[in-house]
Parts: C-alpha cells; structure tokens; sequence
C-alpha cells in the first residue's frame, strides 16, 4: 500500500473486482488469459490518486493497441487548437526548433507540428498506431518514454524546445523517471506541456470509469505540483479542458524563476475546496460508486424485464470498466458499436459483448443505447440524429444515471 511517487502509506480506496486489459479486446469468445483486481488508493502525503496493482505497460501499449486519436474529429481539432494556440506560439525559431510527442499514437498532433515545418519526433511504443502515424509522414521511435529512450533522442536530435503528451503521463508507472527524463531531454528554457483525465472531474461526476488499467494515476494540481517540487520543476501554468469528460493541461518548466500563473493557486484553492487533500473525500467517492453501480444495474435489468432490447454506443477503456464492475455481458447489452475498424468483429474484455460497426447498429437499431463514450456526447449525438432520431433512446451514467428520450 505504498505510494508509487513518494512511497508513503496510502489508504485503501475502491475496489471494482477483478478486471481484464481495458482496451483487449478479443478476437475470439476466448477466455480472456489475464485479469488482476482494480483497486484505487490515494496517498495524503503527495496528494496522488492511484491504482494499488499496476499490470505491466507491455500488457497493454503492444502492437494490438487498438485506440486511435483520430477516431474523434473533435479529437482532432483539439490538437489542431493545442498545435496552433498553445505550442507554436512557444516556438520562437522555427528552423532550430524541436517538438518531442510522448506516446504520439496515430500521429494527430504531430502531423500539424510537422505541417508547420518544425522538426519533430513522436515516442510511442505500439506498432498498431505507429504506422497509422508513418502513413501521415510523421517521425517516431517505437519506444517507451524513459532515460535510455531519451539519451538515444538526444543523441541523435538534440534537446526539445516542447515535449507534448496527452492522455499518457497517466499511463507511466515510473513517475520520476518520467519527469527526469522530459527535464533532461527540455533545453533550459523548454517547456513541458501535458494534460490528463482530471481528478476533480472524476469525483464531481463520478466519472468512476475513468479508473481502468492504463489510468495509473488520476492527476490533480496539487499532487502535480508536489510532484514537480520534489524534482526540481516547476508547474507555473495549468488550462482547464472538456475533453475526455473533463482533463488538466499542465505546464512545466526546468527554469525555476518562471513567473506563476495565477490560475495554478485559483486552481488549488478550488481543489481544496472539494477536498481532494482529504481522505474522507475518496471514501465518500466510494460510495458514491456503489450508489451508481446498483442504479445502472437495475435501470439495464428493468429494461430488459420489460422486454426492450438494449446495445451499448462504444466499445471504450472505460466500458471495460462499468460492464466488468456490473458484471454485464451480452444477455444485458446485445452488442456494441464502435467507429474502430480494429475494434469491429472482437468482443469486449471479461464481458465477451460482440462489437459491430456503426452501421451495423443504424440498421439494427434498439430500443435503448447505452452512451459508453459519454465524453463524446456531443459529437456523437450531432451525428447520430440523422440515422436514429425517433428511433433509440440513450442511456446516460454520467453524471446522473438517466435516460435521454428527449434528443432530437
Ligand atoms: P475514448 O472515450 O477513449 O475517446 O474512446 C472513444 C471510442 O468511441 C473509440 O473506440 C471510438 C468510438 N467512437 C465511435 O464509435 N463513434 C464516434 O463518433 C466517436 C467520437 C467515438
Ligand atoms: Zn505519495
């Protein structure tokens, strides 16, 4: 029950039961031949929320990894805004400068870095979107982020004027290799930017699908900052984002005379607010979990006694999550779709629902759909309105456990 970051004791949190790799989806009705027990704890001296067992990064980012960044357009543009706004306005000679992507994916970000005419190099160690990347022409080694990653970069580029990484410093079990390492390959005035499911959302929703193998950590400004001051960095800015249902972008810096963004002490001060420093917080969080397990359940189950048929909209990470957690397989969903032609033709981890394309489900839609990709409401509901309007009603559980009939 150590901290994985400072190694204190750390107070036992959730426990959703035994879970399999959230994005393993399987090629065949096969047992699944790994699972370990999904348990959170937080550490009060350093303030991060965490998993108690960590499956090995191998398990997980190999060559089936099968999550691509450019299956969301609003995905996309994200990047396309993080890209235009936040990164080239760092860059002060473009011809000398140089863009590191940690866990890269399919290349998204970096193709409008390299649009731009900056030398640029991704790190991401899962083939399966590697190559999606070298389709876009962009540069990459096929690794993971740590010092014998970054000595062979530096090496061979030199030092970073810009290190990115999005939705990935969560996925690192070694936190303090992570941190020395982007500080050794950032030129002293470099700056490191990454943003991460934020904790404050997670509570405030309870978002608890957010808990699955890859999410190591769920990030805050506090645990963050205590991060950075015990390396000898500095967190001097921090964005709020509404992407992946509520996230940080954090900004880091080796100088230590950089100026204080006041939106980091605003941003603290709300933190304790909601008591992210207090344990009894994280207990409270708990049982808010299990109030909104058995509401799910009974919602599915009730729908199904009164013979509607119920599919489910995304094969996501954190359906894995929910269906392993309320132990639902495909008497309750029927299957799931997913825009993910990797994806299409598996069965989800633990739960064994079949995935089936997008239009598979317009042609076969059912009574109720269960919104798995809440995160992606918006867009998936624009889209959906001409193929299903007056057709489906969905099912939300985020933030409230709720039906949406009225969508059109
Ligand atoms: P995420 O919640 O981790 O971003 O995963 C999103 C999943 O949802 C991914 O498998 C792709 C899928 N998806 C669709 O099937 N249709 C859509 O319109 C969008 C935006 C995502
Ligand atoms: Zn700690």
């Amino acid at each position: 029950m150590k901290c994985k970051f400072c190694n204190s004791k750390c107070t036992l949190i959730n426990n959703f039961g035994e879970m399999p790799i959230a994005n393993g989806f399987l090629e065949s009705h096969a047992i699944d031949n790994y699972s370990f027990e999904l348990v959170t704890m937080f550490c009060e001296m350093c303030k991060l929320f965490q998993l108690f067992k960590q499956p090995l990064p191998e398990l997980m980012f190999n060559d089936r990894y099968p999550f691509f960044t450019g299956q969301s357009e609003r995905m996309t543009k994200h990047f396309e805004d993080l890209v235009e706004f936040t990164i080239l306005p760092l860059i002060k000679e473009k011809e000398k400068s140089f863009v590191v992507e940690i866990g890269s994916n399919d290349g998204t970000l970096l193709q409008k870095v390299k649009n731009r005419g900056i030398r640029h190099l991704g790190v991401d160690p899962s083939k399966s979107v590697n190559l999606e990347a070298e389709s876009k022409g962009v540069s990459y080694v096929q690794a993971f982020f740590n010092a014998q990653t970054v000595s062979k970069i530096k090496k061979e580029y030199g030092q970073a004027d810009v290190i990115v990484a999005a939705n990935v410093i969560c996925h690192v079990p070694d936190l303090k290799d992570l941190f020395l390492s982007v500080s050794e390959l950032l030129k002293s005035d470099g700056i490191f930017i990454f943003e991460e499911p934020y904790l404050g959302d997670m509570i405030e929703k309870v978002s608890f699908d957010q808990i699955y193998d890859e999410h190591y950590y769920m990030f805050s400004v506090m645990s963050v900052q205590r991060i950075c001051e015990s390396l000898n960095l500095i967190l001097f800015d921090i964005e709020q984002q509404n992407t992946h249902g509520g996230s940080m972008r954090y900004f880091v810096s080796n100088n230590n005379n950089k100026v204080i963004n006041t939106r980091v002490i605003d941003g603290y001060q709300k933190e304790l607010e909601l008591g992210l420093d207090l344990v009894l917080t994280y207990l409270n969080f708990k049982k808010k979990c299990e109030e909104k397990k058995n509401k799910f359940i009974s919602l599915i189950k009730k729908l199904k006694s009164e013979k509607f048929s119920v599919a489910g909209y995304a094969a996501t990470s954190k359906s894995t999550t929910v269906l392993n957690y309320c132990n639902l397989n495909d008497n309750d969903i029927t299957y799931i779709c997913d825009s993910t032609p990797q994806k299409v033709g598996r069965f989800t981890p633990g739960t064994k629902i079949p995935i089936v394309s997008t239009e598979f489900m317009r042609n076969n839609p059912p009574d109720f759909l269960v919104l798995f990709a809440w995160n992606h409401e918006l867009e998936i509901l624009n889209k959906e309105r001409e193929f299903l309007g007056g057709k489906i009603k969905w099912v939300k559980y985020v933030p409230e456990v709720e039906i949406l009939d009225n969508w059109i």
